[in-house]
């Protein structure tokens, strides 16, 4: 493949736009699904908890979200214009009945006052964090004292085979997230990698292996 279309994709994981943003996010929400049941499962979610979510894509996954507990209400923060509407029009129902609320942001400041949430989580989106200790304080002050934040992404030695990485992306090993995450007030309450099969752009499967981490404040 040729560089400009490495990079082509690369910055379409990063920031969807236009028709093939939306193929793209179809994709990614299939690919990427098990990655973010298991974030949401991790949560411990319970009856009546606000949950927020830093870069949702599509947000075909929502309703699974919002069928853990009773009275939930779920919150997302995108920078991509097309993946705010995207939403907003697949969880439209949830939208209309205030279960489901999408805003837009500028990927460093979460608008939002603190202690606001229970539960936060993210997946597949440190990569492109542009200050990511800065955003994990963020996230640490609009979360309530003991709320969760799980953090999900495939490690670093699977991604650095994907050949688009190279671009725009910054890659995570399991030790690398842990450092960065000491560098705040968080506790670390659990970590898990698992390895996954997922169908590669050529169709065939491949094993990934991603990894979650519970956090609390
Ligand atoms: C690779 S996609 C992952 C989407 C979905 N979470 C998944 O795993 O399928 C990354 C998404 O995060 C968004 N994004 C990028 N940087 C972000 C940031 N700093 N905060 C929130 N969302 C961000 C992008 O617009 C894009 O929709």
């Amino acid at each position: 493949m040729e560089k400009e279309e490495l990079q082509a994709i690369a910055s379409q994981l990063k920031h969807p736009t236009g028709e093939k943003g939306i193929e793209m996010a179809n994709m990614m929400n299939e690919t990427n699904i098990n990655m973010t049941r298991h974030s949401v499962q991790n949560l411990n979610i319970k009856a009546g908890n606000s949950i927020l979510e830093l870069g949702h894509g599509n947000a075909g996954h929502v309703e699974f979200l919002l069928e853990q507990a009773e009275n939930l209400k779920y919150y997302g923060l995108e920078m991509s214009q097309l993946m705010f509407q995207e939403a907003r029009q697949i969880n439209r129902n949830f939208v209309s009945q205030k279960q489901a609320l999408f805003s837009l942001y500028d990927g460093n400041t979460i608008p939002f006052e603190e202690d606001s949430f229970d539960k936060i989580f993210t997946v597949n989106t440190i990569y492109f964090w542009q200050e990511p200790e800065k955003l994990l304080l963020e996230i640490y002050r609009v979360l309530r004292p003991n709320g969760n934040f799980c953090l999900t992404f495939a490690e670093e030695d699977f991604m650095k085979k994907l050949p688009f990485t190279q671009f725009e992306f910054e890659l995570y090993n399991t030790e690398k997230a842990q450092q960065l995450i000491k560098k705040t007030p968080f506790k670390i309450v659990y970590t898990e990698t698992q390895t996954e099969k997922v169908k590669s752009k050529t169709g065939e499967l491949v094993d990934r292996a991603f990894t979650t981490l519970v956090l609390e404040k």
